[in-house]
């Protein structure tokens, strides 16, 4: 335990702006709390959903810590505590969740109904997700952390693929459980950033029989394209045609790992409705489109009026079409299946929902999700990174920071 009352953390100052400032240590706050050193070893990791607040794309205020995806070593612990010990590793969902409201009860812990009043859901260092700092600091605080701080085996092994539990693997995986796939089925992930690679990983240890992965940056195909993903870059032509006519048809399932931030196929003009437009295409009638990618109530930087009020423009009447004559679809393995049509499903990932098993996957040598990572650097280097990364400069993908090494 340390006695000093401040820590360095990396905090929003304004559009493209982040620094690196003193602010207080967080304190336990209840009993129920435990404080984390986000430090030595473990890390934590910059996100694409960072790079939203960090462009001005949201209503993030300044002053705001930014860091969902933490880890570290218990430091200090609240006295209702029963499960932790001081110096055991964790890792912690991005979502914050208290694990006793109806929807945590039901797994729903992505909308969780008490950590941030009024609204269903909170997260660390995220724009209305609720008043906990980021880990993008030297310590954060955890509540509810019997619930919240999944722990993993002490040491130093795995510590780049553990990291990743905090938000993108789940989250890829969850991308693919909400598009209703089953082993032996096709599947086109859009985006090859973090989430979309961890998408097309998901899908690939699920069984499945063809992935597409579109996006345009050839780093990001090439990764994709190692582990047996047909890589589709979006500039060289209609993703849509160019999956159907590999396919030989439309895919069983599809992912958006974009979000409402995705670029036209000039790679500049944004087009917040082509990911789910080309979803609506490419996946068959009855099939099943899973959206992680995010897509937000209101985006001060929108191209139009409408889309700055989350209003995206959609195919429904084609979506409809598709989700007719389900019934003659007899493969389908229960009853929820047989009776929708072409689905769809959307929302921030219930990370405690799967955490543990991908914990396990990992420690059992099953899945290595650390490929994704493209570098590591000190809070010193974090500046720097962020321009770079918004730019998806030199292979930036995913990046990790170790908050005690640039201090
Ligand atoms: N639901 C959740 O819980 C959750 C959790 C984490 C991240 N997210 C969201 O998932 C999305 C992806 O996250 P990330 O970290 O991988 O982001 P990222 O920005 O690193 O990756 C997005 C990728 O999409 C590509 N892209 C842009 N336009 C495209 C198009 N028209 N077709 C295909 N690809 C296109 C970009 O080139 C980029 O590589 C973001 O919207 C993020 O906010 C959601
Ligand atoms: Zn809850």
């Amino acid at each position: 335990m340390t006695t000093a009352t401040t820590m360095k953390a990396l905090n929003y100052i304004g559009p493209y702006q982040v620094r690196v400032e003193d602010v207080e240590r967080p304190k336990l706050e209840h009993p129920d709390d435990v404080i984390v050193k986000v430090t030595t070893k473990p890390e934590a990791a910059i996100c694409g959903s960072d790079l939203h607040m960090y462009e001005g794309r949201t209503a993030a205020e300044p002053g705001i810590t930014f860091g969902h995806e933490n880890m570290g070593i218990v430091d200090e612990l609240g006295e209702g505590v029963t499960s932790l010990k001081k110096g055991d590793r964790v890792v912690m969902p991005f979502n914050v969740a208290d694990g006793r409201c109806r929807n945590c009860e039901e797994g729903k812990t992505a909308f969780c109904t008490g950590v941030n009043p009024g609204f269903a859901g909170g997260a660390y260092g995220y724009v209305a997700m609720g008043p906990y700092r980021g880990g993008q600091a030297q310590y954060i605080r955890v509540p509810f952390a019997d619930f919240n701080a999944l722990k993993l085996p002490r040491g130093k092994e795995h510590e780049a693929d553990f990291v990743l539990l905090a938000d993108i693997f789940p989250t890829g995986w969850h991308g693919v459980e909400i598009s209703g796939f089953r082993s032996g089925e096709s599947i086109a992930v859009f985006g090859a950033g973090p989430v979309g690679l961890m998408a097309a990983y998901s899908a690939s240890l699920r069984g499945a029989s063809n992935i597409y992965v579109v996006d345009r940056v050839p780093e990001r195909l090439a990764a994709a394209q190692k582990f047996g993903c047909v890589p589709i870059d979006f500039t060289k032509g209609d993703p849509v045609d160019q999956i159907i006519s590999h396919n030989g048809g439309e895919v069983d399932r599809s992912v958006d790992a974009v979000g409402y931030q995705a670029v036209d196929s000039s790679g500049s003009s944004e087009k917040a409705n082509i990911i789910l437009e080309n979803m609506i295409r490419v996946t068959r009638a009855c099939g099943g489109m899973g959206i992680p990618g995010l897509y937000v109530p209101s985006d001060p930087g929108a191209a139009d009026k409408a889309s700055a009020n989350g209003m995206i423009s959609l195919s429904f009447g084609k979506l409809f079409e598709k989700a007719s004559g389900s019934l003659l679809y007899l493969e389908a393995v229960n009853l929820a299946n047989l009776l929708q049509g072409l689905s769809l499903s959307t929302g921030q990932c219930n990370v405690k929902a799967y955490d543990r098993y991908l914990r396990d996957m990992i420690i059992a040598g099953k899945a290595k999700p650390s490929f994704v990572i493209s570098h590591e650097i000190g809070l010193d280097g974090v500046v720097v990174a962020y321009e770079k990364f918004d730019k998806r400069e030199d292979g930036y993908t995913k990046v990790i920071i170790h908050p005690n090494g640039g201090f």
